[in-house]
């Protein structure tokens, strides 16, 4: 028991807060065994115990004791001694149980106000970490977000949060420690599983576990007690569409002296089922990804595949036709020369047209003489005058170019079809790690995607390949599309 207010008038009062342990025969020990009021007449003959020998000490002759029930939980008592010769008058337990009831008020009224409280912070932390998960931040922030809301709301020394390999290791995946100071084992860090300790626990059985650091072994062990000094801790797991994906873990150092509460497993399941919904968002966020960009390649490929056929094969054939023609033209007679001679024009313009259509199923320009090259082709051959302002020389990975390609003349062919330009200006700059392109006329305007399939297109393409594509083009104030492409 520890007494937590005294008022006394012999002046040898128990310190408030001490802890002094019940058992033998007295009024404190009593309540707490029956949960009823109590009476003992004469303390000096008939009580026994620590308390009792406290109350001897401390002069008291009889004393009664009333029990305080919070909630229908004892609670605590009021304890009443006196040193006076004669006994406590008899209805002093009545008057003692009408202070009983005020104090038990107010401790069950303090009780739910903290309990609310906790709760409204729980909430807010929660949606912190809900609102970073609903707008799609990457999952290492979310992760850090995590243990800090965790660590912060549970009031421990670390949170951590790991995640699972396949190879049997664990993988630091955010930290937080309430000093501040960087975590011992940083994010990105890996150490083997095995041996007695939390996250190894947990990985075991796929449920929450308590451990306490005088009884670990094994690498994690080690680095927990050695390295951050841990001096116990709970891990809840964290699955992801029904797999064991990793574990957060909330701890307490050596320094500190609280146990974790007991509800604070149940405390971490709303955290953890945030992270699992940020790593299936993300994940199906990097599926869908993976897969505009191999629809877009599979694309690519075939329109490469067929350019080459019409490289290798039509067109070939179109010139060995002409040059055949050529050949048996000296040989006819003079009457035929000139229709011969307007049949290999004609070949030829087919040739031509081939030629055309080739290179707009797949510019092997770009792959052989590169991007600056082959815009410069593109501008030359637009029907709207371009101006190139082409601040790069560098040559960028085969998709970077393709896609940047394809921009450019996907809108300098729009600028001919709808905008009545007079001029399309083309920027293309490569700071380190970006492709930066701007393409603007100065038509009509009234751009918009929905109204065609070519500008959709190129809005997949470039986000396959992991860019932003923006249109904007107000009614008579031309079109810009501005489209940056990471290398
Ligand atoms: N530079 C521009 N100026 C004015 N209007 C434009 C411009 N570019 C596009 N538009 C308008 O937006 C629509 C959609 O363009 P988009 O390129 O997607 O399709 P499209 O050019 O009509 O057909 P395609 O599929 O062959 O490209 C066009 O039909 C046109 O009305
Ligand atoms: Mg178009």
């Amino acid at each position: 028991m520890t007494p937590i207010t005294i008022w006394g008038t012999a002046g040898r009062n128990i310190p408030v807060d001490s802890r002094r342990p019940l058992g033998g025969h007295n009024v404190i020990t009593l309540v707490f065994e029956t949960g009823r009021p109590a009476r003992i007449d004469r303390y000096a003959e008939s009580s026994s115990g620590p308390m009792g020998a406290a109350a001897r000490e401390r002069g008291i002759r009889s004393a009664v004791g009333t029990p305080v029930i919070v909630e229908g939980r004892l609670w605590g008592l009021i304890f009443a001694g006196s040193t006076l010769e004669q006994p406590l008058p008899p209805d002093i337990e009545t008057r003692l149980a009408s202070f009983t009831e005020l104090v038990a008020t107010a401790i069950a009224n303090a009780a739910s106000r903290a309990s609310l409280a906790r709760l409204a912070e729980e909430q807010a932390a929660l949606r912190r970490v809900a609102t970073l998960v609903a707008r799609a931040t990457p999952p290492q922030v979310v992760f850090a977000a995590v243990a800090e809301e965790a660590g912060r709301l549970l009031a421990v020394d670390f949170a951590i949060l790991v995640r699972y390999d396949p190879q049997g290791t664990l993988e630091v995946v955010g930290t937080w420690t309430r000093t501040g100071a960087p975590a011992p084992t940083p994010v990105g860090g890996r150490l083997p599983l095995g041996g007695r300790n939390v996250t190894t626990l947990v990985y075991q059985t796929g449920r929450p576990a308590r451990i306490d650091y005088s009884d670990v072994s094994g690498v994690i062990g080690q680095v927990a007690s050695r390295d951050w000094g841990l001096r116990s801790s709970i891990g809840v797991p964290v699955s992801a569409e029904s797999r064991l994906w990793g574990c957060m873990v909330v701890a307490f150092s050596r320094q500190g002296t609280l146990p974790l509460p007991a509800d604070t497993e149940a405390q971490l399941a709303g955290f953890t089922e945030l992270v699992a919904t940020a790593i299936a968002n993300a994940d199906s966020r990097a599926e869908l990804m993976a897969s505009r960009a191999r629809i877009v390649a599979a694309a690519d490929e075939t329109r490469r595949r067929i350019e080459r056929d019409l490289h290798d094969g039509t067109q070939q054939q179109l010139v060995t036709v002409i040059l055949d023609l050529r050949g048996v033209q000296a040989a006819v007679p003079p009457e035929l020369q000139g229709s011969l001679s307007r049949i290999a024009e004609r070949v030829t313009d087919v040739l031509d047209q081939v030629r055309e259509i080739a290179r707009g199923i797949h510019p092997s320009i770009l792959s052989e003489l590169g991007l600056t090259r082959a815009l410069k082709a593109l501008a030359r051959r637009s029907a709207v005058p371009v101006e190139l302002d082409l601040r790069t020389g560098r040559r960028l990975p085969g998709h970077v170019e393709v896609a940047a390609y394809y921009a450019v003349s996907e809108a300098l062919a729009n600028a001919a079809k709808h905008a009545r330009a007079s001029v399309v200006h083309v920027g293309l700059d490569t700071p380190d790690t970006v492709v930066r392109l701007a393409i603007r006329d100065d038509g009509i305007g009234g751009a918009d995607p929905a109204g065609g399939s070519g500008l959709t297109g190129l809005r997949d393409r470039i986000e396959a390949v992991g860019g932003t594509f923006d249109v904007t083009s107000p009614a008579d104030g031309g079109t810009t599309l501005l489209i940056e492409i990471p290398v």
